[in-house]
């Protein structure tokens, strides 16, 4: 009690949602000592900060048109409670769809445009009820690499682009990071509209609202796809498996490169996982031939 009273009401919140966190893992006991790291571990996360602080100082999008608002500091998302607890329902994965023709690069844009049409204002399954705005993708036509995460939070909702909140941040310094810039990727998630209180989307949600990021995926082709977390690789490998077996390697999908690592969102809740997600960005950076800042590799 004495705790509560002590801390500001964000802190308090965020504690919260932190114990609700551990709580969906399973874990109910806890007591209070500081964490230890190995020098290695500390290290890593060290190395991984320090790129993506110093990524950060660079300006990722121009200002101006297409600029990613700052997400409001307090906004913490709370959906993936534990990568390896997001596919709750035993129930199926539709098969992946066939893969359509190539669209030449300069056809990329307009076929994107198609596709947003075919999905109008889509009312195919539950999840529009609670929608404000379908988020469909952001980046470029001709991107490299992609990335795909789980489904739109709150900022995501209110302003119709995937990956503008906290964890948006965290990830467009993933890019920089890798000496990208977000613009030159292209960012969907597994269904457009967010589900209610941040839950993982339902399969049959993510079954209804998948074909249509297929054909996104088909049109980009881009040469190396990031699946971000457990829901993302679900339902793009077609398969249910826990992460720790799919990260660190790459997997052969739709003719392209495709890399299986931490969720944004649960490296900000469990940032001694940085050093693993960085490691699988490492990988995708050797598939797309990008050197290691600083050295020859
Ligand atoms: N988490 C996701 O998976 N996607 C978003 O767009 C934002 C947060």
């Amino acid at each position: 009690m004495r705790l509560a009273r002590a801390l500001d009401a964000a802190t308090r919140e965020a504690l919260v949602e932190r114990m609700r966190f551990y709580r969906e893992l399973g874990l109910t006991e806890f007591y209070r000592r500081p964490v230890e790291m190995s020098g290695d571990e500390a290290r890593a996360e060290r190395e991984f900060d320090e790129r993506v602080a110093a990524a950060a100082n660079e300006p990722v999008m121009a200002a101006g048109e297409g600029a990613i608002a700052a997400p409001p500091p307090s906004v913490v998302q709370s959906n993936f409670f534990g990568e390896e607890a997001a596919i709750r329902s035993k129930k199926g994965i539709v098969a992946q769809p066939e893969i359509s023709a190539a669209v030449p690069a300069e056809e990329r844009a307009a076929a994107l445009k198609a596709i947003r049409e075919d999905l109008g204002d889509c009312t195919r399954c539950a999840l529009h009820k609670g929608r404000h705005t379908i988020v469909f993708a952001d980046g470029s036509a001709t991107a490299r690499l992609m990335f795909v995460g789980e489904g739109p939070g709150a900022d995501e909702d209110a302003q119709g682009l995937p990956f503008v909140g906290r964890a948006g941040q965290l990830l467009n310094n993933m890019i920089a990071a890798m000496g990208l810039k977000r613009e030159e990727c292209y960012i969907a998630n597994i269904v457009k509209c967010r589900p209610p209180g941040n839950r993982t989307p339902e399969p049959v949600e993510a079954n209804t609202c998948s074909p249509f990021l297929f054909r996104q995926i088909d049109v980009v082709r881009p040469q190396v796809l990031v699946a971000l977390g457990a829901t993302a690789a679900t339902y793009l490998l077609g398969a249910r498996q826990p992460l720790a077996g799919l990260r660190g390697r790459v997997h052969a999908f739709r003719g392209m490169s495709l890399i299986v690592t931490y969720h944004p969102a649960f490296l900000l809740r469990d940032p001694r996982q940085k050093k693993e997600a960085w490691a699988d960005l490492q990988i995708a950076m050797k598939e797309l031939g990008l050197k290691k800042a600083g050295t020859r590799e």
